[in-house]
């Protein structure tokens, strides 16, 4: 319980075997029930994220959609699936299972019990941290609004929304924890999530990846592929957060986010799958007359989504990431599988920087590189995702390969940013870049070919020209199986 006075009392979990508490407005398992205030407040902001929701959410209308809902948070059956009107999701809050023995794993606290409330010498960097991870959720939602209009099959459309409200219940999730620990700031906070909005010039959300229209399926797997990923790394920091609602918070929505990453990787796969098929048949990489994505476009797509990405870890260098991580707050990536002291007051590690016009390297102390730290680990996960893809190009006999473009490659944030570094690690003066930048990065043009291929395919089991279908359907249903059901004349 929170002893706070600016924060209220926050409920206590119900314990391991915690069913969701469905009955309740606003399904949940830390006992809402138990906290009138908390509730009432929770429920003062429910309707306003679903005028949110209905403004701001998916734009296409449907009757119903085949979601998986949250109903445990176990190992097992944690979800349930069925048709549900979009707007009466059961969005709610679930922390994943309470370890009453869990202590801090690294920092000058190590070895500490695990914090039940927020230390007040903490408090203002914590709830940041919670609003710049809540700001995100809302954000992707916003900026993916409309693909809906465009789907290629109705199994891609029912996995936007899925990933759509579980963005939503994502929300819900950073929502909880700042009216739950950080008072009436924490209340305003959670109000101003409503209010910021993608690509808004007065209010825009507070990342920049975040302020750019998804306008294509392309960019849409790659964000899900590239910037969710992103998410899904910083989420991992988190989860070993000495704050233990934050940790578990966090395991939970990681648990969700591996859908995320599903469906842009396979979604770029079966993309590639169509390409390399037509290439093959018709004996050429030009594969947009026959209704295909030419593969120099989805490497371009690539680049920009990647690159983007990379500015999401922050400056290599960062004596905030070093406090947060001594002072307990965030963590490392697998913090527990690491082999060393999980103090790091000695570590260091090498940093690649631009010198001289080339990338040099030089020892540096880890406590202060933590955010690349972190990017290694993003990186390496990335690398896996595209040589799983040149296994498609690879399978059809073709010679062509996708590769992730250099670290340094089109950076706004760090040491790269104001370098021009080519994908190859090549360091260039910036008529040289300009130059050849329309090779390298989605022009204009690339943007029109893609667009012009998006025409919506709503027939059960049909699928656009320029993308292959799915092995298996959702939850064991068939590929043609009617996981939406697109508003009808007359009920909308
Ligand atoms: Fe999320
Ligand atoms: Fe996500």
């Amino acid at each position: 319980m929170s002893t706070d006075p600016r924060t209220g009392a926050a409920p206590s979990p119900a314990g391991p075997l915690s069913r969701v508490d469905y009955g309740a407005r606003i399904p949940n398992n830390v006992n809402l029930a138990g906290d009138r205030r908390l509730q009432r407040a929770l429920e003062g902001w429910q309707p306003r994220f679903l005028d949110w929701w209905k403004q701001l959410g998916p734009a296409l209308p449907t009757r119903d959609v085949y979601l998986r809902t949250a109903v445990a948070v176990g190992r097992d059956g944690w979800a349930h699936f069925a048709h549900v009107p979009m707007d009466e999701y059961r969005w709610g809050i679930f922390l994943a299972e309470r370890d009453p023995d869990r202590r801090v794993g690294f920092g000058r606290h190590k070895g500490e019990p695990a914090w039940q409330e927020v230390p007040g010498e903490h408090r203002a960097a914590l709830m940041r941290l919670i609003v710049v991870q809540g700001d995100t959720e809302p954000a992707s939602v916003e900026q993916q609004r409309a693909l809906g209009g465009t789907a290629p099959s109705i199994y891609d459309l029912r996995n936007l929304f899925q990933v759509n409200v579980e963005e939503g219940r994502h929300l819900w999730a950073m929502v909880y924890l700042l009216h739950a620990y950080f008072g009436r700031e924490g209340r305003e906070e959670a109000e101003q999530l409503l209010r910021r909005s993608s690509g808004d010039l007065d209010a825009p959300r507070i990342l920049g990846a975040f302020n750019e229209e998804t306008t294509d399926w392309l960019q849409f797997f790659m964000f899900t592929c590239f910037t969710d990923r992103d998410g899904k790394y910083q989420l991992g920091t988190l989860k070993e957060s000495a704050f233990d609602p934050l940790a578990r918070t966090c395991q939970f929505m990681l648990k969700e986010e591996a859908h995320h990453m599903f469906v842009g990787t396979t979604g770029v796969q079966r993309v590639l799958e169509r390409t390399a098929e037509l290439m093959r048949r018709h004996g050429t990489a030009d594969v947009l007359p026959y209704g295909g994505i030419p593969l120099d476009v989805v490497q371009r797509y690539l680049n920009l989504q990647f690159s983007v990405s990379m500015d999401l870890f922050g400056s290599e260098q960062s004596a905030n990431a070093g406090t947060y991580y001594s002072s307990g707050l965030k963590g490392r990536w697998m913090e527990g599988r690491r082999d060393d002291d999980h103090v790091l007051l000695d570590a260091t590690r090498e940093l690649r920087f631009v010198a001289g016009g080339r990338i040099a390297s030089r020892t540096v102390p880890l406590l202060g590189a933590l955010n690349l730290d972190l990017r290694d680990e993003y990186v390496a996960d990335c690398s896996h995702g595209v040589r799983r893809w040149n296994q498609v190009l690879a399978g059809a006999g073709l010679g062509e390969r996708l590769y992730l473009p250099h670290e340094g490659f089109n950076r706004r944030v760090g040491v790269y940013a104001g370098h021009h570094v080519t994908p190859y690690g090549e360091v260039v003066g910036e008529q040289e870049w300009r130059a050849r930048a329309a090779a390298w990065l989605p022009t204009p043009a690339d943007r029109e070919l893609v667009a012009s291929l998006m025409v919506p395919e709503y027939e059960y089991g049909a699928f656009a020209s320029w993308i292959a279908p799915p092995r298996t359907g959702i939850n064991d249903q068939p590929v043609e199986f009617d996981y939406v059901h697109l508003a009808e004349e007359g009920l909308l």
